[in-house]
């Protein structure tokens, strides 16, 4: 259990033993945004599961990628599963210490919007609730007692800790707490459920704003109730076809923000789906950048996104109607934790909302055409500072034509913009802008602020972009004509003595740079880029003021000692580095080394291990009559489902005892979408299915007449279904419902087994074949007595075996490979295979649904210094076409990462 030693001791002083500095700040909010400390507050939030990535030290690195990549907020869901194994038992350490977690967002300084639920969806088995609950009797997301109580169980524990981590008064960084999740039954008892668990919140402890996500219905209970949308929906078959743009100031109520609690950000695939490329591509960063702005038009100043990191549903953690292992979700940081193009596009936004203070107050000035109809303007204005937003896009989302127009940008008329189909542009005018007045700019504002040393040695920097090739155009205004130097690239500078504006014309290719010095006033460094260079900017907030660093694929964190900068960040090649603070910096350090002739080294190359040494073992003794199954549980007829029994997660087992002479027997199951069951007489194989009811004969001389016969029936079971309708959905029953023999009226004595809890992984690792209850997937299991086999292999024995075999590796320190585990698809081979790391099931794989083929595994759990166990259970479910096609190891990446990155490596 090294694996679990590792957490353990990476899971820090417990929370008591924390002095925390509870330093009080305060929240509030308006019409128009969310305040902290009476200072406005643009919120751009990603969502992420910490449950779906089960390796805290990977948290921490997700998390500084938000960060870094210009979210400066990120909302979770806590998902009371993945928590709770039975009533009144609950799990807070290791990979569910939620203390842990929330600490390091305040570490990295990213706000909270935490969510609780009781009630999460989320694509999650039972949509957050624990198998547990599936058998109570009240409904539940209502009043009933019964309900209520277990809510109010789950809350007293989770609360708590919410509270502990709050901005107001908890010396964290948790700034809302959404109450319940899209409950939209719009009763009176739902009310009085809302009211309950504001209620309870209250007691236990919650000061910051209770939020929701329930198209506005509960705007009595709760402070701000908001509506989430995905325009793109989730069928990712048709990844260039968009939908229409919605204007979601409709939702926008007085006195409140217009909150988006989830703004598409992805897009989730089921069992069969088209894959989650597919998905990113229908939500690709042209999508994003044209939704989000048009959600800044419509005034909304508190947008999440659904997801930025989706992670993986590990173990039984997928809903099956919904999902498969991956939860991917198209996003803008990949499965694997790599930043994608739609990472970037994010990043520009993220870094314009916190720059641009005055869009966080801004009042619809109204939407117009130009161009005969196609290019629709949308503007807003603030009316304290008078600064103007103006999106720019194709009316139509699907026009792919290049249109020129022009249109007002605030009180300039006619302003030539051009716009090549899916492009949108969110344009500032009338801003003063640090210490300059932009008068208006055809480019888009990345980011500005004020670098140098604070004193009288500081100048204004600030970089424009817009897409390669576009003609670009940025006025300022000066009392006198300032003196403007062109430092690199082309651009025209002209002077309108009458109005005093400098106007800079220029081409948006790679990098323009203009030094514009007015006198007696501060100096403005001007970066001009296209957007792929835009992108390679990051920019990081010191206490001595902001910095912009070019050039790193990632840059982490950013701080002075002295004169010397230190960086940490990530590499995935040889980085020239180019800094950007006004000279405060007279020498750089990148993750701790000086950084010398501006270049940044690199990762090394790493080689992977093929994947060799395979054993087998043959398993399913349970299909056997004479096996002992006098220890299992005895099932009621009338409670055969695997809820029932206790058993919540994973593959359950029904041994049915019978006498007498029926010549087949009809059996009832519900698996979940992606599940199936396989059915034994007396050890021979009568065959598996995928429906929910179905007859099975009995060959002739299978039954033995006057002594036990033994039906085995196996049920691998993907999750319960969610309760999004809030009509108790999540208590569809899992496993063996009903059966009866036919040609005889005897009864069938049923036993059952499911799987035990795993202490360290917790209740939704492994499920109940005889493997898992024996161990095969641990790490210390022993299968040097097992046969050395080869794959791929075929094999047409039904039922359950188990290859084994060892993954030493030696990945360098201070370097980030993210591997994955590959499975060849044979699409005419019909098997299941469960695929365990370290004991961990980081996936399950279905040949002939897919469409999942390659499986993550994160740092942790897997060991990247060091021995790993690999452990795969094959269900084959016919006579004829089973067995394990070939595994590999893949590296989707290799990046040089800061050394202290990742707690958990051993030797
Ligand atoms: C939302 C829900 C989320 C998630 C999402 C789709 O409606 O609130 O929990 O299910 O849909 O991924």
């Amino acid at each position: 259990m090294l694996v679990a030693a590792l957490l353990a001791s990476a899971s820090g002083a417990a929370p008591e033993a924390k002095a925390r500095a509870r330093a009080a700040h305060t929240i509030a909010y308006d019409d128009y945004s969310y305040k902290i400390d009476g200072k406005r507050l643009y919120v751009w939030s990603g969502e992420f599961h910490y449950w779906r990535l089960p390796s805290p030290s990977a948290w921490r690195d997700v998390l500084e990628k938000m960060k870094a990549g210009g979210f400066n907020a990120t909302s979770i869901y806590f998902d009371w599963d993945f928590h709770s194994s039975a009533p009144g038992v609950y799990d807070f350490t290791g990979i569910r210490d939620v203390d842990r977690l929330l600490d390091i967002a305040a570490e990295i300084g990213i706000y909270v919007i935490a969510r609780p639920g009781p009630y999460i969806n989320a694509e999650t088995d039972g949509g957050g609730f624990p198998g547990w609950l599936s058998t109570q009797k009240g409904r539940a997301r209502s009043t009933a007692p019964d309900y209520l109580a277990a809510a109010d169980e789950w809350l007293s524990r989770i609360d708590p800790v919410i509270a502990r981590h709050q901005l107001t008064d908890g010396g964290g960084s948790v700034i809302a707490y959404q109450v319940e999740n899209e409950l939209y039954t719009d009763t009176p008892d739902g009310h009085a459920y809302i009211r309950h668990l504001a209620a309870k919140a209250k007691a236990d402890g919650i000061t910051v704003p209770l939020v929701g996500n329930h198209k506005g219905i509960f705007t009595r209970e709760l402070d701000i109730d908001g509506y989430d949308r995905y325009p793109q929906e989730f069928d990712c078959r048709h990844p260039d076809v968009w939908s229409p743009l919605p204007d979601m100031a409709f939702a926008h109520k007085k006195g409140e923000p217009l909150y988006l609690p989830e703004f598409q950000g992805g897009a989730f695939d089921p069992w069969g789906g088209p894959g989650y490329d597919k998905c990113r591509q229908l939500t690709n960063g042209d999508f994003e950048k044209a939704a989000y702005e048009n959600n800044m038009a419509s005034g909304s100043t508190m947008q999440n996104f659904y997801m930025v990191y989706g992670g993986t549903s590990w173990g039984y953690l997928a809903s099956p109607g919904s999902v498969y292992s991956s939860y991917d979700y198209g996003a803008p940081i990949s499965e694997d934790r790599q930043l994608t193009e739609k990472y970037l596009v994010d990043k520009r936004l993220g870094y314009m909302v916190q720059a641009v203070a005055p869009l966080a107050k801004t009042a619809k000035v109204g939407d117009a055409t130009a161009a005969g109809g196609a290019v629709l303007t949308r503007t807003r204005r603030n009316p304290d500072t008078r600064t103007v937003f103006t999106v720019v896009r194709h009316k139509d989302v699907n026009d792919k034509s290049t249109d020129s127009a022009r249109i007002a940008l605030g009180g300039h008329r006619d302003i030539p913009v051009v716009v090549a189909g899916r492009d949108s542009k969110l344009l500032v005018a009338d801003y003063a802008m640090d210490h300059q007045r932009l008068e208006y700019s055809t480019s888009e504002i990345m980011t500005h602020g004020v670098v140098g040393d604070g004193g009288r040695r500081h100048e204004d920097l600030a970089l424009l972009y817009g897409r390669r090739g576009q003609a670009g155009r940025t006025v300022l205004r000066y009392a006198a004509r300032p003196k403007v130097t062109m430092l690199a690239g082309t651009v025209r500078q002209s002077w309108d003595a009458g109005s005093g504006d400098l106007r800079l014309d220029y081409t948006h290719r790679g990098l323009a740079q203009v030094l514009v010095e007015p006198r007696g006033g501060t100096p403005l460094r001007l970066l001009l880029a296209d957007d792929a260079t835009a992108d390679t900017f990051w920019r990081q907030d010191t206490a001595r003021g902001p910095v912009l660093v070019r050039g790193p694929e990632l840059v982490r964190t950013a701080s002075y000692a002295g004169g010397e900068l230190r960086l940490t960040g990530d590499t995935d090649r040889t980085t020239p580095v180019q800094v950007f603070d006004g000279g405060r910096a007279t020498s750089v350090t990148w993750n701790g080394r000086p950084v010398r002739d501006g270049r940044l080294p690199g990762p090394r190359p790493v080689t992977l291990p093929r994947l060799t040494g395979w054993r087998l073992s043959r398993e399913t003794p349970e299909a056997r009559p004479g096996y002992d199954d006098s220890g299992w549980r005895t099932a009621a007829p009338a409670a055969l489902a695997a809820d029932n029994n206790g058993f919540h997660a994973g593959s359950v087992w029904y041994r049915g005892h019978f006498t007498g002479s029926a010549t087949g027997a009809r059996l009832t199951a519900s698996t979940g979408n992606a599940g199936e069951w396989l059915v034994w007489l007396n050890g021979r194989f009568l065959g598996s299915t995928r429906d929910a009811s179905k007859a099975f004969r009995f060959p002739a001389g299978a039954v033995r007449r006057g002594q036990d016969n033994v039906l085995s029936v196996l049920t691998v079971n993907m999750g319960h279904e969610q309760d999004f309708r809030a009509n108790d959905t999540h208590k569809k029953p899992r496993g063996l419902t009903a059966a009866s023999l036919e040609g005889s009226g005897r009864r069938i004595a049923w036993r059952v087994q499911g799987g035990t809890l795993d202490p360290v992984r917790g209740p939704l690792n492994a499920g109940g074949l005889y493997g898992e209850r024996h161990g095969y997937h641990l790490p210390a299991y022993d299968a040097r007595a097992w046969t050395p086999v080869t794959l791929p292999r075929p094999d047409r024995t039904p039922g359950v075996s188990w290859y084994r075999t060892t993954l030493p590796l030696a990945l360098p320190a201070g370097q980030d490979v993210p591997l994955s585990l590959v499975i060849a698809r044979e699409r005419s081979r019909h098997y299941r295979a469960q695929l365990y790391v370290n004991g961990w099931m980081v996936g399950i794989y279905v040949s002939d649904l897919g469409p999942q083929q390659a499986f993550p595994v994160p740092p942790g759990v897997l060991r990247t210094a060091g021995r790993n166990s690999l452990a795969v259970a094959v269900i084959n479910s016919d006579a004829h076409t089973g067995g394990l096609g070939r595994i590999t190891l893949r590296a989707t990446g290799n990046h040089a990462v800061p050394p202290a990155l990742w707690v958990g490596r051993s030797a």
